[in-house]
């Protein structure tokens, strides 16, 4: 696993960003998938807002997924093992990188199609918890005319980056904005952050 936690951290450290195929292997990506799709039939998924607590908003002007929040004390497997890899990727990077981060918060998030999530910065204006973002795409065979590409703004440039399952996409939650172009069918991904407070 470390050679996957070092690419993360070796891309990120050269272009404030880094993506990993297959970070997670691919009997967890499917059971991740089955976990949201169950969530979702069941009713458990809810509209996604904008902000928090005050400036919090829902509008799907912005964003229109819909999430499920990863509970820490989730008793299904393949949350538990998601989460433990993560640990043991923020245990790394602190050692390595002296970060100090002391936590973390995951939804999964499912875009019905024609849904997106326009350029936005993931760090709240006035709460700096959020210190990395980390996505992690569950979908199968994503083609480019599919659409839902993850687009990073980065010194003027865009950086198109497919939501393809298994890859992991890995930045500064207070520097790089981006968005979620519209996708031509469902996508589904967990967002999180790697949080120091
Ligand atoms: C987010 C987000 C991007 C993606 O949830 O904040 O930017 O590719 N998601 O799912
Ligand atoms: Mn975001």
């Amino acid at each position: 696993m470390h050679e996957k936690f070092e690419a993360l951290i070796q891309g990120y450290l050269a272009d404030d960003y880094a993506t990993c195929e297959d970070f997670f292997d691919l009997n967890l990506i499917a059971s991740l998938r089955k976990n949201l799709q169950k969530g979702h039939a069941d009713g458990m998924m809810h509209q996604a807002g904008v902000g928090k607590q005050a400036s919090f908003q829902q509008n799907q002007k912005i964003r229109g997924d819909v999430i499920l929040w990863m509970e820490n004390d989730s008793i299904e497997p393949s949350e538990l093992a998601f989460m433990a890899i993560v640990t043991a990727f923020y245990a790394y990077l602190n050692q390595t990188c002296y970060t100090g981060i002391n936590g973390s918060e995951f939804h999964n998030a499912l875009y019905e199609t024609g849904s997106f999530y326009k350029r936005h910065l993931d760090q709240f204006k006035l709460d700096s918890n959020r210190q990395f973002s980390m996505l992690t795409y569950l979908n199968e065979d994503w083609k480019a005319t599919d659409g839902g590409e993850l687009v990073l703004y980065l010194d003027g440039k865009e950086i198109i980056i497919q939501p393809q399952g298994g890859r992991v996409v890995f930045f500064k939650a207070d520097k790089i904005e981006h968005e979620v172009r519209p996708a031509k069918r469902e996508r589904m991904s967990i967002a999180g952050w790697l949080l120091r407070g």
